[in-house]
């Protein structure tokens, strides 16, 4: 192993600015909300540009490899700002996948760390802070999931809220279970008392994480599964919508779809990867179910008692999917009629069973694209024929901005479909005598829109008077 470039920069810190640029998942945007809280209950300040920050981290994806070098793009770019005495972090999972290595691949970055060592950054910072120059935390995750007051959210009204943590699948393609280590559950009570303060707090919409939320095991005596857990939260007085992901097929049950019917504040969505549409695949996936059975939990969730939106994600180019295996993933696409579709070019991971097939059975980089523009093409038809139906509906749309070049409010459906639509604003002063008043929407607000045009990717309509009750 290279030698470790020598200390001769060592020197403690004052300047307590700082910046963090995300990369990757929800559940990595939401981490960075609990550093930044760390950040803040130590006296740092957050800043606006990377320029201006004293400590710069970086909070990074591995996910695929493109995604991971963006990472050693983006720490080359600015390397410059290290001479001018700022201090460099990277932290997640290319942390977690590179460990110390990256202080040879990168020598300005001080810290190093990876999501299981979050609850001990207080640690590492106070280190940084007296002038040591490369500080790590790498170990692996421990039993308990990380519980922490200090989340800095940077969303006013949408929260997230993590009730599991790490992934103990072993899906032949993926990195997360070596860059986010065992599976972890949050106790019950920990996640309803963070809920409820979230609704006291204004928040309308809670979004619970996990890489796969179904194996949710409260680790309290209270013993709520997944889905006792999900109705609970969905009946916290103030929580409007209520969504949750990721779910694995194989740990999807009938009672999650029940209680989705039952509770009116859980979202009309699913999201629910199948991968692949092929069961040769899916066996070397280790996905542990097969196309039929995948069809069976679709099967669960169409008869749900009211209409839910279906979406997934699906790699194309596994080691060895032939041309037949594809057509069954197309077909697959056409069978479900997802509602939307991230959808990805095998990438080979280190630290991964499939990454270690070496060239073998690699499909070829241009028919991984060429798959995979097929597949979206399929899939963008599918969407634009199906959100048709929204046409001349009434739904309710959570405003999250303004458009001023359309000059259209943008939101979302419980559905999670994008709505774009021209609204005259709100009524207020609407009691009897008093002169009524119509102030423009505010993002974090419920408005009603009636649908008058779909595409494969949004819908788009104009602000209306609810729909009468029963209709
Ligand atoms: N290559 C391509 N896509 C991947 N995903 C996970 N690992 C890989 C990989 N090695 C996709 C899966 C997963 C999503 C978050 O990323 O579809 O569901
Ligand atoms: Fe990327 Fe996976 Fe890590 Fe999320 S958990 S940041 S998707 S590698």
């Amino acid at each position: 192993m290279a030698r470790i470039p020598p200390e001769a920069d060592a020197m403690p810190f004052s300047d307590k600015t700082f910046w963090i640029e995300t990369f990757g998942c929800q559940m990595n945007v939401h981490d960075s909300e609990r550093v930044a809280g760390t950040l803040a209950a130590r006296g740092y300040v957050p800043v606006e540009r990377m320029e201006d920050a004293g400590l710069i981290l970086f909070n990074t994806c591995s996910i695929r490899d493109k995604a991971a070098q963006k990472v050693f793009s983006r720490l080359s770019q600015y390397k410059a700002l290290h001479r001018e005495g700022r201090i460099f972090g990277v932290l997640g999972c290319v942390a977690q996948q590179e460990g110390e290595e990256l202080f040879h691949r990168a020598p300005h970055v001080s810290l190093v760390a990876g999501s299981a060592s979050y609850p001990r950054l207080p640690e590492l910072l106070a280190r940084l802070e007296a002038g040591e120059r490369r500080v790590s935390g790498l170990e692996p995750a421990g039993d308990e999931a990380f519980e922490t007051e200090l989340t800095r959210r940077g969303h006013p009204y949408r929260a997230m809220l993590t009730i599991i943590e790490g992934c103990d699948k072993q899906c032949a393609y993926c990195i997360v279970p070596y860059t986010r280590g065992r599976e972890r559950s949050r106790a019950s009570a920990a996640v309803l008392r963070e809920a409820q303060a979230l609704a006291a707090a204004g928040y309308t919409e809670v979004q619970l994480l996990g890489q796969n939320v179904n194996s949710y095991r409260d680790p309290s005596p209270a013993g709520l599964s997944f889905a006792e857990l999900l109705a609970a939260v969905a009946g916290i007085p103030g929580l409007k919508r209520v969504r949750f992901t990721t779910s694995h097929p194989r740990d999807f049950s009938a009672e999650i779809v029940r209680v989705l019917g039952d509770h009116p504040a859980l979202c009309d969505h699913v999201h629910l990867p199948s991968q692949s549409g092929s069961d040769a695949v899916l066996r070397r996936m280790r996905r542990e179910y097969s196309r039929a059975e995948y069809l069976e939990k679709i099967a669960l969730i169409r008869a749900c008692r009211r209409p839910l939106a279906i979406t997934t994600d699906l790699i194309v180019g596994f080691p060895g999917e032939s041309e037949r295996d594809f057509e069954q993933t197309v077909e697959l696409i056409e069978q479900v009629r997802y509602a939307g579709a991230f959808i990805f070019q095998y990438s080979p991971r280190p630290h991964t069973e499939a990454g270690a097939w070496g060239e073998a059975d690699a499909v070829p980089a241009e028919v991984k694209t060429e798959r995979l523009m097929a597949l979206q093409r399929r899939q963008q038809e599918i969407q634009a024929a199906d959100n048709q139906a929204w046409v001349g509906r009434t739904i309710e749309v959570m405003v999250e901005g303004f458009h001023e070049r359309l000059a259209q409010w943008s939101g979302r459906a419980s559905s999670n479909r994008v709505v774009n639509f021209s609204g005259s604003g709100k009524l207020e002063n609407t009691a009897p005598g008093a002169l009524p008043l119509l102030r423009p929407l505010r993002p974090g607000e419920y408005a009603w829109v009636r649908i008058v045009r779909a595409g494969a990717n949004s819908l788009v309509g104009e602000q209306a008077p609810p729909p009468a009750a029963g209709a």
